[in-house]
């Protein structure tokens, strides 16, 4: 792109201060910045206006999901369903690490917060004791693809190397990166990191797929023979990855996606619920709920939205290729993002000050047919690490491991 073509593109949505102190850059800063302003998607900044048009919801229902007792009544049956594809080859995971972490606050890669008391344990390294669960059992390993960013690529990819891939099959690991996207202040103004770069972060984690596809992905996943992809979070230390009782229940449902789901604490506890929109299977956040969605039960007294996710799903390759061209929500959400004012400062905001922009991971669940929900025990499977302190933090986090016989 040329500095005209630049100019030209900025001004149509009044952005042309990007290019304020081009002249003052080295060539090959320019050249950087042309290339980042051709690759800026600039449509993002319509939908902080647009932002609640697209927030109106379908019928909202409930769903119910396979419970606990359900599950331990067929555990055998779909145990071997499930151990059986994974010894075909046919289940892959994916690891979503290409966050953040703002709200915990650790300068780097979530997945290296040592989680040990008395010893050093990774989230990374745990994830992949819990992955070695099953191959052990198994016998073969589960290929694990990484979504990482621009940002904790590099960090995470030494991680690994440094430690040996904790004792995983190496070959079996695929780093990919996901896609970044813009973030604007209040104003509608883009973010500069400094005189020639513009402010780039994560853009959630919803493209995963598609990512995978730019990464050249989808035909090592047709040659490994990979038909189902388990689909998780890094935060989650009590995981569990490529559950084989979780991967027969939804072969056996004949569904083309499957959520784990936990039973919700309380009636107000702050989760998304997998509920039913017109017809299709949905995520509801608890901000979207009125009270009488909150406190409405069914005859058997549970909670009528009861059953919040975790973020663990199990979809189809087939049906991932076909939805990949489809557009996501886009969520256009507040957070703290440190810049370099028009004085160039740099700025390290207290709070929020501005917008990013995300695709999420929850969303392709309305793309799809059918779900199954698939009830987890969440004392047993659910220890997310979000937060410095207090609920769903590494303390609490600690806790549960412990309470699962996880020497820490
Ligand atoms: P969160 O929504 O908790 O985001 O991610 P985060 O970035 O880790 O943390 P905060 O919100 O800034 O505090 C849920 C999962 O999705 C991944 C995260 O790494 C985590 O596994 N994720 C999130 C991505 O892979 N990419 C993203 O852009 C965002």
């Amino acid at each position: 792109m040329t500095y005209e073509e630049a100019k030209q593109k900025l001004a149509a949505k009044s952005q042309e201060y990007i290019l304020k102190y081009f002249q003052d850059l080295t060539p090959e800063v320019q050249e950087g910045l042309l290339k980042q302003i051709d690759e800026l998607d600039l449509s993002l900044l319509d939908f902080i206006e647009k932002g609640t048009a697209q927030d109106i919801r379908g019928k909202l229902e409930p769903l119910g999901a396979l419970t606990l007792e359900q599950i331990e009544e067929k555990r055998d049956h779909y145990e071997t369903l499930g151990t059986q594809m994974i010894k075909q080859g046919k289940v892959g995971a994916v690891l979503l690490a290409g966050g953040q972490g703002t709200r915990l606050g650790f300068d780097k890669p979530k997945g290296m917060l040592n989680v040990g008391v008395t010893k050093e344990l990774y989230l990374f390294e745990q994830l992949i004791y819990n992955l070695m669960d099953v191959t052990e059992k198994t016998g073969n390993s589960i290929p694990l693809f990484i979504m990482t960013s621009e940002k904790n690529d590099k960090d995470t990819r030494a991680f690994f190397e440094e430690h040996d891939y904790f004792g995983y099959d190496r070959d079996a690991v695929y780093f990919f990166l996901q896609e970044m996207a813009l973030s604007a202040g209040y104003d509608g103004k883009i973010f500069m990191q400094d005189k020639g770069r513009i402010v780039t972060s994560p853009n959630g984690n919803g493209g995963w797929f598609s990512s995978m596809d730019k990464a050249g992905y989808l035909p090592v996943l047709k040659n490994l023979g990979v038909e189902y992809l388990n689909v998780f979070a890094v935060d989650n230390v009590l995981q569990r990855i490529a559950d084989p009782v979780f991967i027969g229940a939804v072969y056996d449902a004949d569904c083309i996606c499957g959520a784990k789901v936990v039973a919700k604490a309380d009636a107000n506890e702050k989760v998304g619920v997998l509920c039913l929109e017109d017809g299709r299977p949905s995520i509801v956040e608890y901000y979207e709920m009125t009270d009488e969605m909150i406190h409405s039960r069914g005859k058997d007294g549970r909670l009528s939205y009861n059953y919040g996710v975790i973020l663990n799903y199990l979809f189809r390759v087939d049906t991932l290729t076909k939805i990949m061209n489809e557009n996501l929500k886009i969520h256009v959400v507040r957070k703290k993002v440190p810049y370099m004012d028009e004085n160039k400062e740099w700025i390290t905001p207290e709070e929020p000050n501005g917008y990013k922009f995300e695709l999420l991971v929850l969303d392709m669940i309305h793309m799809m047919d059918h779900c199954l929900s698939f009830e987890v025990d969440r004392e047993k499977e659910f220890a997310p690490i979000k937060n410095k302190t207090g609920a769903d933090s590494l303390e609490s986090a600690r806790m549960l491991m412990k309470k699962n016989g996880i020497a820490l």
